[in-house]
């Protein structure tokens, strides 16, 4: 017979199809507008079954109240930060909701324990008695609360990394790695003690273990390879989600939290490869991982070039490849990059661009600004497609990139980057490097490439020194 309850339960599976299809969309320039509009309708088509449920098994006047103000009031947030937010500020506003997803599977599991195993004489919990199932809702209560908290401080931490209210070097507590196992073999034995006896104390001391578990875990990650931290924890908010989704019986939230605990999972995996970087390392914070000493070498000199001299240099050339970091997306400079390419093409000169998988501060943080700024996609190249081709090169432009193009990641092995993959910008005939000082990048290590012979420094606003270049040609 056809119900309610029916037509919610394919309008879930609508819902579910239309996220495979979204993250299908996604993984493509060309289709990630449809991805996009796929993902936006299966959350409409999932929220508005999800109220008519929630209507059909009568809920309260006040409940229902609160919902459609907690939704009102979460959307408008949400369309306002949306709006406000900068491109360069993108990752640390994910992390934050990374955390509110967290702190939501938190609540859930709470929620959960007070209403069945908090309430012993209650109905649910003699329902669930009776079923044989009290032991399995107990687990699903301690799981989601775990993982759940270790996500809520997790992502807090990265986003005060990303937005540098603290900083990203790695934080070493003696006998690290012994404190991340202790803890998860702590986590395990609570979680067979609170199914053999669900006590108040246990869920509480399970919160508060990874509360600190997340922020230990995350805060002992450190520069580089926090790019991984972000989609790891992204993975993590999903399997939050989906435990969630157990303790309320939601098969959507389920499948949900499935798609974006394992999409997470592969794409942290697949930035740890592009990095050189242990995934085990990096999900167990950093094992392994050692202070290196502490920088304090001595470079020589660096050499200036100004904005005239760079487009004498630049019209000489046969072929330039630029290669853009974090700082072109501050300056916004990727307009006048794409004209600057545009004027030098019209001169006969080869122009192509070496894009870093990291580069910036989000994947595909570069490739989405040239985009914007129209540069053709044929000549926007990945590392491993143009690293040979720097030898021979005229002039490379390192425009506010930095830890990408450090020589010490594949030179020093002392190096707290040593061993990922960057751009071998020193092989070309010239290197100018458009940045406003010395100061470090992301990672906070110096970057020998600015002390060598064949490299300039073009000081300044990104954005301000290529119209220069542009009004100089
Ligand atoms: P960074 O190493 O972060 O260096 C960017 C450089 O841009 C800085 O040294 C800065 O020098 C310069 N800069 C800033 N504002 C500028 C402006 N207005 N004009 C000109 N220059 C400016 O950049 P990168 O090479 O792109 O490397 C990315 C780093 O971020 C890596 O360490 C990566 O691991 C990390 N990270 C990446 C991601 C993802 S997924 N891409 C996520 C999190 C972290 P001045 O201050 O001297 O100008």
């Amino acid at each position: 017979m056809f119900t309610l309850e029916t037509a919610a339960t394919a309008a879930y599976v609508v819902a579910a199809l239309l996220f495979i299809l979204a993250l299908a969309g996604l993984s493509k320039h060309e289709t990630s507008r449809a991805g996009n509009t796929f993902g936006i309708t299966g959350m409409a088509v999932a929220l508005v079954a999800t109220i008519a449920l929630a209507i059909n098994h009568q809920i309260e006047p006040l409940g229902l109240a609160l919902l459609i103000g907690a939704m009102a009031v979460g959307a408008a947030i949400g369309l306002w930060r949306a709006k406000v937010v900068e491109m360069t500020g993108m990752p640390e506003l994910i992390a934050l909701l990374h955390s509110f997803v967290g702190l939501a599977a938190v609540l859930v599991g709470w929620n959960g324990y007070l209403h069945v195993e908090g309430d012993a004489g209650g109905a649910e919990a003699a329902l669930l008695s009776e079923q044989g199932m009290l032991g399995i809702h107990s687990a699903e209560v301690v799981i989601g609360v775990f993982i759940g908290a270790v996500t809520f401080t997790g992502s807090i931490v990265a986003n005060l990394k990303l937005s540098a209210r603290i900083k990203s070097a790695p934080m070493m507590l003696p006998g690290k790695n012994i404190l991340n196992v202790g803890a998860l073999v702590a986590f395990l034995a609570l979680t067979v003690w609170f199914v053999i006896d669900p006590s108040l104390w246990l869920l509480v001391a399970v919160t508060v273990l990874a509360l600190l578990l997340g922020w230990h875990l995350v805060a002992s990650i450190g520069g580089g390879d926090m790019p991984v931290v972000v989609s790891m924890l992204n993975s993590y908010s999903g399997w939050a989600a989906a435990a969630s989704g157990f303790l309320l019986g939601n098969d959507l939230l389920i499948i949900t939290g499935a798609l974006v605990g394992s999409s997470g999972a592969y794409l942290s995996y697949i930035m740890c490869k592009a990095m050189n970087r242990s995934f085990i390392s990096v999900i167990a914070g950093g094992f392994g991982i050692e202070a290196g000493p502490s920088e304090d070498k001595d470079y020589g000199e660096h050499r200036e070039i100004n904005a005239e001299a760079a487009a004498d240099m630049l019209t000489s050339a046969s072929s330039v490849i630029i290669t853009p970091g974090y700082g072109m997306a501050v300056a916004q400079a990727q307009y006048g990059v794409a004209d600057l390419t545009r004027k030098l093409r019209d001169r006969g000169i080869d122009v192509r661009f070496g894009i870093h998988p990291v580069a910036g501060r989000l994947p595909g943080h570069m490739n989405v600004l040239l985009a914007e700024a129209k540069v053709p996609y044929d000549i926007v190249l990945e590392m491993d497609e143009i690293n040979d081709d720097f030898d021979g090169t005229s002039v490379v432009l390192v425009i506010g990139a930095n830890d990408t193009v450090n020589p010490a990641a594949s030179e020093d092995p002392s190096s707290p980057i040593a061993g990922m993959p960057v751009l071998t910008v020193w092989d070309a005939d010239n290197v100018i490097v458009f940045k406003r000082s010395m100061a470090s990048g992301y990672a906070g290590v110096q970057n020998p490439l600015f002390f060598r012979d064949n490299t300039q420094m073009l000081f300044g606003d990104a954005k301000d020194r290529v119209d220069a270049i542009l009004a100089a040609l």
